[in-house]
């Protein structure tokens, strides 16, 4: 039967091939002009052929191909801009591991825009970030505490606790957010040592509801945290989007706001691979080269994250781009917010829309559309823009959902 099956593989595998050899003309977006299917003789053949090479992975993955989905940010491709920088960055040899004049500019860059004290690293995604800005911070003794719905309580699997090696407490939140209140819930300082000791808030900015902390909630969040000694870490994998949201800009939002650890976001803002660990306590510094190094995140063709977050740092490009989801999410909301039996279920406050959608019809519009379902038992869904989202996509997805509900 598996060998049967794998002929049959083979079998489609070689009519595709064939296919994207010979076949002509057509309308529809697997179908090729006759220009393109020549196989041209040598040296042409020698050629790099980018087209080829698209069609070629659009037949054995009918995923990839141009439509954009509302499922995540994550889905998105690379801004152009970013692609060219990264094209830029790949001429001769430069020193490795950072060595790179591109990897000395980014760290001016941070230092100009968080303020001179600032000590930057990079890092391949997410939850290194967040790992690699714990770690460094954080003994196993001690523990990182962050909302119930946060990503590194979620969504990481226990990188934290593996790698950092303490615990994660969590405590209950309204709509993603934590307020001073909420730290009440903490056991701190009783049956020491037998307890692990808080040491690190953890919050999302934006958060994982896509709501978005004032800064009056950020600097009264940072207060009740510096006041129990512990630090402030601020998950900004979508912090872009929440300084858009706000009109401010990075550092107000962060160092200025009382934030002393920073997770940066850049690939959920049009970067290909790349975050950044940012700290704004020197004294806090000394430990963050090694757990760096120690964390695999010492990239050693470093110069090419670098030159993706000099792009995303240059003329404001973060900006327009959070700026551009933040409005394409609210254009998705004005046009759904009023649909028979949807309802909105989180403020929409930066490039996410949260919806509760009849159970029933959950099935039909999953069929029509990739997106995030984040409860299944109640049908709250999340659609997420992205910096390539365009108001034609926006108002295509809203008519398939008035389609389904109306
Ligand atoms: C709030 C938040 N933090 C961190 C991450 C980073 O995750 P990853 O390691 O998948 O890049 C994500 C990804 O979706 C996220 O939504």
């Amino acid at each position: 039967m598996a060998i049967f099956a794998c002929f049959v593989r083979l079998a489609f595998l070689g009519a595709s091939l064939a296919a994207l050899f010979t076949r002509r003309g057509g309308k529809d977006r697997g179908s090729f002009a006759p220009d393109h299917c020549k196989v041209r003789a040598s040296p042409s053949r020698t050629e790099p052929s980018p087209l080829r090479g698209t069609r070629l992975l659009r037949m054995m993955c009918p995923m990839a191909d141009d439509r954009r989905q509302f499922c995540s940010d994550n889905e998105a491709g690379i801004h152009p801009r970013v692609m060219e920088a990264i094209a830029e960055a790949n001429r001769g040899h430069v020193p490795s591991y950072g060595g790179d004049p591109l990897t000395a500019a980014v760290h001016d860059r941070f230092r100009e825009i968080f303020g001179p004290e600032t000590v930057t690293q990079l890092v391949f995604n997410g939850t290194a970030a967040n790992v690699v800005a714990a770690a460094g911070a954080v003994d196993a003794w001690q523990a990182v505490v962050s909302a119930r719905t946060s990503h590194i309580h979620i969504d990481e699997c226990g990188a934290i606790e593996r790698f950092a090696g303490c615990r994660v407490l969590v405590v209950e939140s309204e709509d993603g957010k934590l307020d001073p209140a909420c730290l009440e819930q903490v056991p701190e300082g009783h049956a020491e040592p037998h307890q692990s000791k808080p040491r690190l808030l953890s919050i999302t900015q934006a958060t994982e509801l896509g709501t978005v902390y004032t800064l009056g909630e950020l600097r009264a969040l940072a207060d009740a945290v510096h006041e129990r000694g512990w630090l402030l870490h601020m998950d900004g994998a979508r912090l872009a989007n929440a300084a858009a949201s706000l009109g401010v800009g990075l550092r107000a939002v962060t160092a200025d706001a009382g934030v002393d650890l920073l997770s940066f976001g850049g690939t959920k803002c049009g970067l290909m691979v790349g975050e950044a660990v940012v700290y704004f306590d020197p004294s806090l510094a000394d430990r963050l080269a090694y757990v760096h190094k120690q964390g695999l995140q010492l990239a050693s063709k470093m110069r090419f994250l670098s030159a993706q977050f000099l792009a995303l740092l240059e003329d404001d490009l973060w900006l327009r781009i959070a700026s551009h989801a933040n409005a394409m999410a609210r254009r998705l909301h004005d046009a759904v917010h009023d649909l028979p039996g949807l309802r909105i279920s989180r403020p929409t406050q930066a490039s996410a829309v949260f919806a509760r959608v009849p159970l029933d019809r959950l099935e039909t519009l999953r069929r029509l559309a990739r997106f995030a379902v984040w409860d299944e038992e109640s049908g709250e869904v999340r659609w997420m823009a992205s910096w390539d989202t365009t108001e034609e996509d926006v108002d295509d997805f809203a008519l398939t959902l008035r389609s389904v509900l109306g």
